[in-house]
């Protein structure tokens, strides 16, 4: 294991981290509605930590109110946050793993406004964004440096809070990319236009974000290599190529960040990201996308339409012609890398009564790594790390993708899921989990309404209650009430004094 480069310790600037496995951001919707966390989020980084992951980035972190993708998640929009991110934070630690705070701003891209935001959703632009119909304007240079500072003022509370690093959003078309992509930002004036004014607004953050933590604190960019902006809507403009993002990604280098996280795709979900397939069809509820996201239907002007195309099996087609169509493409361009072939014995039994072994391979082959090339040739051009995410599960695939030098580390969030122990099992020496993540995005679908977990039935034997207690396990310890230790002591002190005097 010594001479294993997935053991081998990696050093940012700022930052040690004891091996080469990120847990990727995951959102899931379980602190409470106004954004303060809750013990529910503890136990779920507390699952990856344990599992041996060097450092979790969290999910989505919204900066301000107006910047939240949905309610439900925990915000870092104001000082009352510090101290739940504090108890996050060190949880993590308890297992030598670094927590590594997520600063994001949906702009347009939100799927549920919650009842504090009755406005139009802010972004880069006045476009309705096209897939799901989110109405939205075009922020104001005054708005641009609230939020400017928004992220600035998250930086300062995630360091104040005791954690290890922060990492802009800036892929996956939440607002940074909203002003990245030429595919959407349509902008006049100094934020719109050629790559450096579209790179504006996100290096006036970086200017922000040191400005508040100083120069000795990890700070790291999660950035879409290319767009694919017409993945859905073939009449879109495809928007950034990889030359565009190697420039950004130089420009950040110079102002300062530590690390790339490389990613694609300028919507979320994007047909490329999270790469595998489009949940419609299954003998469960959970297996089915219309069974939540009919909790977007208000949501965009567009919704309505995709709920039909996802609810009524003969319009599947359609829909499955429209998503598949680059990845199709894309698909058949071999693999850079290559992994041990799976074996027989290294499957569950059970699973293999449903997933075949070439299926497995076939999966493999398919969804793992694909963004390593874009990650190697943004590595070529900064001196900083740089971090691939995108279907890693096998450790002599990622062993190869390291030493070959494509990445420095990987970043992994559904196959985590599956497998929380993941690390654990490449330490004791296994190349794959006997239950490996299918890449079946019911994880994903299944987020918008029902706990984050593996929703692959076939990955606990099709036993439906085993899948769901295993989901449920994130409410273990429970929630509610969430008592500071402190409190909890005078507490408990409080009660046997009451049961001593009741005697
Ligand atoms: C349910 C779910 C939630 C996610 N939430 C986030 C998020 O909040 N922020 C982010 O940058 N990426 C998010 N992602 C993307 C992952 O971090 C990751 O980059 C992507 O899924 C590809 O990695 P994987 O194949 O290991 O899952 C999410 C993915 C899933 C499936
Ligand atoms: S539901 Fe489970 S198997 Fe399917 S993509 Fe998510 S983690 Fe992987």
């Amino acid at each position: 294991m010594e001479n294993d480069i997935i053991f081998q310790r990696l050093e940012f600037r700022n930052l040690t981290i004891k091996n080469r496995i990120f847990r990727s951001n995951i959102s899931g919707r379980f602190d409470n509605y106004d954004g303060s966390g809750n013990q529910a989020r503890i136990n779920w980084e507390e699952k990856f930590a344990r599992g041996g992951v060097g450092a979790i980035v969290t999910s989505f972190v919204p900066v301000t109110i107006k910047g939240r993708i949905v309610p439900n998640y925990a915000t870092i929009h104001c000082d009352d946050r510090i101290p739940f991110w504090h108890k996050v934070g060190e949880k993590v630690h308890e297992y030598g793993c670094k927590l590594i705070m997520q600063l994001s701003h949906s702009g347009r891209q939100q799927d549920i406004q919650g009842v504090e935001n009755d406005y139009i959703r802010q972004s880069s632009t006045n476009q309705t964004e096209s897939f799901h119909g989110f109405e939205c304007r075009a922020m104001t240079a005054d708005e641009i440096k609230q939020v400017v500072q928004a992220f600035g003022k998250g930086a300062k509370r995630a360091k104040d809070a005791g954690l290890d690093g922060v990492e802009l959003h800036g892929a996956n078309g939440y607002l940074i990319t909203q002003f990245l992509s030429s595919g959407i930002n349509d902008r006049t004036d100094g934020y719109g236009g050629s790559i450096e004014n579209r790179a504006r607004f996100l290096l006036e953050i970086v200017e922000s974000v040191r400005q508040e933590v100083g120069n000795n604190f990890h700070f790291q960019v999660k950035i879409s290599a290319e767009d694919f902006n017409n993945a859905v809507i073939p009449w879109e403009k495809s928007g950034n190529k990889l030359e565009d993002t190697i420039k950004v990604c130089q420009l950040i280098e110079e102002a300062g960040v530590d690390a790339i996280h490389v990613s694609v795709g300028s919507l979320f979900p994007h047909p490329l990201n999270p790469a595998g397939k489009f949940p419609l069809e299954g003998k469960y509820a959970t297996d089915k996308a219309c069974n939540t996201y009919d909790t977007m239907l208000s949501s965009g002007t567009l919704t309505f339409r995709n709920y039909l195309l996802f609810r009524y099996p003969a319009l599947h087609k359609i829909f499955e012609w429209l998503w598949y169509r680059i990845p199709r493409k894309v698909y058949q361009q071999p693999n850079p890398v290559q992994g041990l072939p799976i074996k027989e014995a290294e499957l569950h039994p059970d699973f293999r009564k449903y997933v075949s072994l070439e299926e497995v391979q076939h999966l493999l082959e398919t969804y793992q790594g694909r963004n390593l090339e874009y990650a190697r040739e943004i590595k070529k051009n900064v001196k900083i790390p740089v971090i691939c995410t995108g279907g890693f599960q096998q450790a002599s695939y990622i062993r190869k993708a390291i030493s070959e030098g494509f990445c420095d580390a990987v970043s992994i969030a559904r196959p985590l899921v599956a497998n929380n122990d993941l690390v654990k099992l490449f330490e004791q020496g296994k190349d794959i989990p006997e239950c490996p993540c299918t890449y079946c995005n019911r994880c994903l679908l299944n987020t918008l309404e029902n706990p984050l977990g593996c929703y692959e039935p076939a990955r606990y034997g099709d036993d439906y209650d085993a899948m769901i207690s295993e989901v449920m396990t994130v409410f273990n310890p429970p929630p509610f009430p969430f008592i500071e230790p402190s409190t909890q002591k005078v507490m408990s002190e409080a009660s046997e004094v009451s049961e001593a005097s009741n005697e």
